[in-house]
């Protein structure tokens, strides 16, 4: 199998051959409620030179999006406590602001439901940071999401994330393509993904009956939904690990 890299910038037509609802069954329907991500998804044509697109043949099959940022600067010493959320805000936020962008972030990669388990995951990794690196960042951060951590929702972040295999990489399937890829891991973001809903839209997304509260374990999460029934609404924050990839440590 050999892929194509399109970029979103050099190539937008490209763009309009996929089907991004084939991709989108790659996420539980919960994860696809981040009202958050319309500041980046919204504005896309804005960040084209950071999306990519990778093919087989005519198929599209893995897309990875990124964007650029200003860090370090008066409150931007560190990588933010609200992972993915606060790095779109602050994308956003320096567009608004005309703003310049010193730093580039990783946002998601998301690998066809099909083609998933064939090794697809870590070319893309490493064409985000060739494309941030050639586009003159010296640094791409990630707030990984290690979907694996969805098979043990009470295990806290903070020892998951660090938990590694007999070879030294880490335990997460996830984590591991990145660190491979030449990823170090900084620390968690426990909160890095806000989704909230009544119990009705809590329904809707997952097929659980949602009639008790409490901390609720529900398929694909990472960490529990916080549920109060008497309020009608379910809370569920996605804790991240933020790695970074530097430019020449691959
Ligand atoms: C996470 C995702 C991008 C991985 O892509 P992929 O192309 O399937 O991954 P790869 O085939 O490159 O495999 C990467 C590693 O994961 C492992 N892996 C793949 N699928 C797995 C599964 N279902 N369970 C456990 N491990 C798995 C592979 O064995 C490999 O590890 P190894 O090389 O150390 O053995 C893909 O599953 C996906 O799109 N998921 C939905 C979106 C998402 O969660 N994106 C990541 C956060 S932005």
């Amino acid at each position: 199998m050999a892929l194509t890299i399109h970029n979103r910038g050099l190539e937008p037509d490209i763009f309009g051959t996929v089907n991004h609802a084939d991709f989108d069954r790659s996420w539980p329907l919960f994860m696809q409620q981040d009202p958050t991500g319309q500041l980046y998804y919204g504005e896309i044509d804005k960040v084209a030179d950071y999306v990519l697109l990778a093919t087989d043949g005519d198929e599209p099959v893995a897309k990875a999006y990124s964007a650029p940022f200003a860090f370090g600067s008066k409150g931007r010493e560190e990588l933010p406590a609200t992972g993915w959320d606060g790095v779109v805000r602050w994308q956003h936020a320096d567009r608004l602001a005309g703003r310049a962008a010193n730093i580039a972030t990783a946002l998601e990669i998301v690998v066809l439901k099909e083609r998933q388990g064939t090794g697809i995951a870590s070319t893309m990794v490493k064409a985000l940071r060739d494309n941030a690196f050639r586009l003159g960042h010296d640094v791409l951060y990630a707030p990984v999401r290690p979907s694996q951590k969805s098979e043990e929702p009470e295990t806290p972040m903070d020892e998951y994330a660090w938990r590694v295999r007999d070879d030294g990489l880490p335990y997460d399937a996830w984590l591991r393509v990145h660190v491979r890829a030449g990823g170090r891991i900084l620390k968690v973001c426990p909160l890095s993904m806000t989704i909230v809903g009544t119990l009705a839209q809590w329904r809707e997304w997952t097929g659980l009956p949602f009639d008790n509260d409490g901390p609720i374990v529900v398929a694909g999460a990472l960490t529990p939904v916080l549920v109060s029934t008497a309020h009608d609404v379910g809370v569920y924050v996605e804790p991240n690990v933020w790695v970074e990839h530097r430019g020449g440590s691959a």
